[in-house]
């Protein structure tokens, strides 16, 4: 059976001496204000390391592959790469089961290599961003081997651990979000510790100072190492209630069989906007506006709005996937949301993103089976002209869809295991990114990859993508090109209008003098739109067409009678 969303199983708020090596690199747009700081007008660039590159050819992307393909990355357009976790790792959860935070995992490379990285991307104005998972280590981090040593080792306290609540009863009734109890009895010390995921991952506890440091002290050490920020994992569920309440239980059962549960007690607590403050006092203190990008699936925008603090001092881009999850071309949806988080309460930035390794890459939930590559085109637009800071997953910009598994035996993402077959797991959108048509579409040489790649590659792939200029890959430069070159892209604000259109989504991005007009026809039948853009102050007629798909929109559009094609796109410029 096919899942639906990973991340709907996400119902929480995945919310000394410093260093001052200065990541001084050109402004993410050639035309911006001087005061803004980078990350407003960044195109960033999520990668799954293990999967993008494969440098040695033993099957698994690393590092050095990465930067081999930094001429690609920045003939896109991109100025800052979000990397997945790349410490050394045993990869249950791959990389987000960390046993060494101030290491490169031997398979992916060095520190050396990650140096490198870091310097060739800066040649090329492009960031680095790293991932820090807080929540959690691995079981093998020596912090846990040490904790579950004895009941009085000094690290004792720097995890959740509590007594039975009964013969062969776990603490209280908690779950892990990846199935079952989200205790485990450790028979060495006959007690339990606590994991929201794998049990491979016991949770810190974040109420210890010693393990507050710890973890400040490693942002440093990758800051000292010019990394831009951070996107931080998991971040709602950093504190649980000590005195371990049951959650209520709700009626169903989930993915896993087991009774659904409202957190209540173990995620969103208060005490994590203490932690996000103190973290962005570290972050804050280096130079060249360091930017904490947060994992925060909010319930809704005054959820979301909290995540940015109260005095703008946590979150800088906070994620959110209420955007993301419209998940159906419906235009007075996708208003409502861009809406909200356009005018959200904190007045914080949006981060807008379709797809992550987390969730079904967006080409085939928005797909219609028939337009699906205009429809990527589509949905590249509203990434790439709103008033926020795109997020792009790798291979996105080539129409990437997912290969999931077709066999329990062939998964890896052990979720998949565990919930076959109502939950598949992971694997589908992590697959090998598409460089070519060859062997393995061009990611290693060797005899197998990780994860099998899609078969789609033969046709969507980097080589031949570039060489068709109505590419997906060329549309999305395309946008990219005229986001940081249009003034109005790049500093107008957001406002919608023919706000009563069911089928057709459009928005002005309103400059000082001049404007543009986005015109998205969600709908496979032609539509025609007639405005009257005079209340914005906008008084031209006709638009000047700067980017149309399909290609058969003339070098003027009439405003009164605008006609748009199946999944139609049109940006003009107006005054
Ligand atoms: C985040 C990551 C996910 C990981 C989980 C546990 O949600 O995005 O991939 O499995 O945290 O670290």
């Amino acid at each position: 059976m096919k899942r639906t969303i990973w991340a709907g199983l996400l119902a929480l708020v995945l919310i000394g001496s410093l260093g001052s090596q200065s990541i001084a690199v050109e402004p993410a747009t050639s035309i911006k204000s001087a005061a803004e700081p980078w990350w407003k007008h960044a195109v960033i660039y999520e990668i799954y390391p293990r999967s993008f590159a494969d440098s040695d050819n033993n099957g698994m992307g690393d590092i050095k592959g990465i930067t081999s393909k930094l001429d690609y990355l920045k003939n896109l357009g991109v100025d800052a790469l979000w990397l997945t976790p790349c410490y050394p790792s045993p990869q249950v959860d791959f990389g987000y089961d960390i046993a060494d935070y101030t290491a490169i995992a031997p398979e992916y490379g060095t520190l050396a290599d990650f140096d490198e990285l870091v310097a060739e991307a800066k040649k090329r104005n492009i960031r680095i961003i790293m991932d820090l998972v807080m929540n959690h280590t691995s079981d093998k981090h020596l912090w846990f081997v040490e904790s579950s040593s004895s009941k009085d080792n000094p690290k004792r306290d720097w995890y959740i651990w509590r007594d039975g609540g009964g013969d062969t009863m776990p603490p209280n009734n908690w779950l892990s979000l990846f199935g079952h109890s989200a205790w485990k009895l450790d028979p060495k010390t006959n007690q339990y510790y606590y994991h929201f995921f794998y049990a491979e991952q016991p949770d810190l506890n974040w109420r210890n100072p010693e393990v507050r440091k710890a973890m400040y002290d490693v942002a440093k050490f990758w800051l000292d190492r010019g990394v831009a920020g951070f996107r931080l994992d998991a971040i709602g569920t950093l504190f649980e209630e000590a005195d371990l309440p049951d959650n209520p239980v709700l009626a169903g059962k989930n993915k896993f069989g087991d009774p659904n549960m409202d957190n209540v007690h173990n995620e969103k607590l208060n005490e994590v906007h203490d932690v996000v403050r103190e973290l962005r006092t570290v972050v804050d203190s280096y130079p060249d506006n360091r930017v904490l990008v947060g994992e925060t699936s909010a319930r809704d925008i005054n959820e979301l709005s909290l995540t940015y603090g109260k005095k703008l001092d946590e979150f800088q881009l906070p994620m959110n996937f209420f955007f993301a999850f419209v998940n159906k071309l419906s235009a007075p949806e996708f208003r409502t949301r861009i809406g909200e988080w356009d005018k959200n309460p904190a007045g914080g930035w949006p981060l807008y993103l379709f797809s992550n390794h987390d969730q079904i890459r967006h080409y085939i939930r928005y797909g219609d089976k028939t337009h699906n590559d205009q429809i990527a085109k589509l949905t590249a637009t509203i990434l790439l002209t709103l008033r926020g800071t795109p997020l792009l997953y790798y291979g996105e910009e080539l129409g990437m869809e997912n290969n999931d598994p077709k066999s329990k035996e062939d998964v890896q993402d052990p979720i998949g295991k565990t919930g076959w077959p109502d939950e598949i797991g992971r694997d589908g959108e992590r697959t090998p990114m598409q460089w070519n048509s060859e062997l393995n579409a061009g990611f290693t040489a060797a005899d197998k990859p990780w994860l099998p790649v899609t078969p789609s590659y033969k046709k969507y792939n980097v080589v031949a993508e570039e060489a068709d200029k109505n590419s997906i890959l060329n549309f999305y430069k395309e946008l990219i090109r005229l986001r940081r070159t249009d003034d109005a892209l790049v500093n107008g604000s957001y406002q919608a209008v023919d706000v009563q259109n069911k089928d057709v989504l459009s928005y002005v991005r309103k400059g000082e003098k001049k404007s543009v007009l986005v015109a998205l026809n969600m709908t496979p039948e032609s539509k025609t739109v007639q405005y009257d853009l005079k209340p914005y102050g906008i008084n031209s007629n006709s638009a000047k067409t700067l980017l149309a798909s399909p290609h058969n929109t003339p070098s003027s559009a009439n405003l009164r009678n605008l006609t748009l094609p199946p999944y139609g796109v049109f940006v003009g410029q107006v005054q």
